[in-house]
């Protein structure tokens, strides 16, 4: 029989990007007696999450919301505004912007990939350059993802919304934000995105299983003529039922208290000072991969990411080794090496139910398995970052204001 506890003294330390720990307070609103979902209880329930959410997309637009993973929202993001043979333009930021063209073409999307080092994000310019190359107005859309889990980078997205208005092109713009939503500043309309998917599992602190679409007007015109074919992720019967509370498929109804929670967990925060806590969280992370003179993926400081932190270890170190060493000693899962950085960088998760104890349990574990298994290091990380927690530094003063909440 497996065990699915095994953690016999203490609580198991889950410092991967995600799946992120889930607080108690949600999987206590998960234990709720399953309601009938076709009843006025569940309607009020839909709405006012349906409403949350908006405040966390930052749009007054739709959030529409699927019993899937992040994979199942990028397919409806597609599906939803495209048609059979469109071109799409896309930037090879790291493993998850290659699942996703993958998939564009599996649907039968024409795909300009841009070459990317796996270290940098998109480059506003090379997206003006594109664009403006392309008179006619072929591309149907641009996607990018804001914070690419496999290396700890981000693109700045209100930049590339800033290099389409240059181009004067009217393509699409999606944004994958699975592991930035709820944890980095994301700015759904302000920041003029058609699309943005996101999943349940990162900083929205719930178990896997749910994930969106946030769509603008733009996207939903889109929607009234794409053409690849589609019927359990199309928006419309989605958009009629929810108007009331309601979804044209069972819903979720366990996962949906669970977001009802955390959504109030976010708001009773202030989403400001949630993305304060994890750039602090992610800073004093830096200031400790940099003590113990190891490598960030991350090329550029302005592209660092919040949630997470990529290192990698020194040549002829086994990253995989080192990650089953610190389970096997401490009880820790971080995050493993994807695609072309596999065994060669291990990824700390700093996102989601998260406080600074639970960063410096994190990273001592890392410092110890560091010098267990003979990696090459300098001690001193752990000074480093509670030196910046202490400081309070790391976070502008602007970044600290929690905000008011229109839910
Ligand atoms: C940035 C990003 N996009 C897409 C995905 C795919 O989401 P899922 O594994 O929930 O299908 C992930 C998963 O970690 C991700 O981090």
């Amino acid at each position: 029989m497996l065990r699915l506890d095994d953690h016999p003294s203490g609580r198991h330390f889950l410092q991967i990007p995600g799946p992120t720990n889930v607080p108690d307070r949600v999987l206590r609103a998960i234990d709720h007696p399953t309601i009938d979902h076709r009843g006025p209880e569940f309607a009020r329930l839909a709405l006012a999450i349906l409403a949350g959410l908006k405040t966390v997309f930052q749009t007054d637009g739709p959030v529409i919301i699927y019993p899937a993973s992040g994979t199942g929202a990028w397919e409806a993001a597609l599906v939803n505004t495209l048609s059979p043979g469109d071109r799409v333009l896309m930037f090879e930021t790291g493993h998850f912007a290659t699942l996703w063209r993958k998939m564009a073409g599996n649907l039968s999307l024409e795909v300009e990939f841009v070459a990317g080092d796996w270290r940098s994000g998109v480059d506003p310019a090379a997206v003006e350059a594109q664009l403006a190359a392309d008179r006619e107005h072929r591309f149907k859309a641009v996607m990018v993802v804001h914070n690419e889990t496999s290396t700890g980078v981000t693109s700045r997205i209100a930049a590339i919304r800033q290099a389409i208005d240059r181009a004067r092109h009217p393509a699409l713009f999606m944004v994958d934000t699975i592991s930035s939503l709820a944890s980095m500043d994301y700015r759904h309309a302000e920041w003029g995105v058609d699309v943005t998917v996101a999943g349940s599992q990162k900083g929205l602190m719930l178990p896997p299983g749910l994930s969106f679409n946030a769509i603008s007007d733009k996207a939903l015109a889109a929607s009234r003529s794409a053409r690849l074919p589609r019927s359990y992720w199309g928006w419309d019967e989605i958009l009629a039922s929810n108007r009331a509370g309601y979804f044209p498929y069972t819903p979720p109804t366990n996962l949906l208290y669970g977001l009802h929670e955390a959504i109030a967990m976010l708001l009773e925060e202030g989403l400001q000072a949630v993305f304060a806590r994890h750039h602090r969280h992610g800073e004093a992370t830096r200031r400790a991969v940099r003590a113990w003179g190891l490598e960030i993926v991350c090329r550029n400081p302005a592209e660092y990411s919040d949630s997470l932190t990529a290192i990698l270890l020194p040549e002829g170190h086994d990253a995989d080794a080192l990650r089953r060493h610190v389970l096997d000693r401490f009880d820790m899962s971080l995050g493993t090496g994807l695609g072309r950085l596999a065994g060669r960088v291990f990824r700390i998760g700093h996102l989601g139910f998260f406080n600074d104890l639970t960063l410096c349990g994190a990273l001592c574990g890392v410092e110890m398995g560091l010098a267990e298994r003979g990696v090459p290091h300098r001690p001193g990380g752990i000074k480093a970052a509670l030196d910046c927690l202490q400081g309070g530094d790391a976070a502008p003063a602007s970044r600290r204001q929690a905000e008011t909440t229109r839910a």
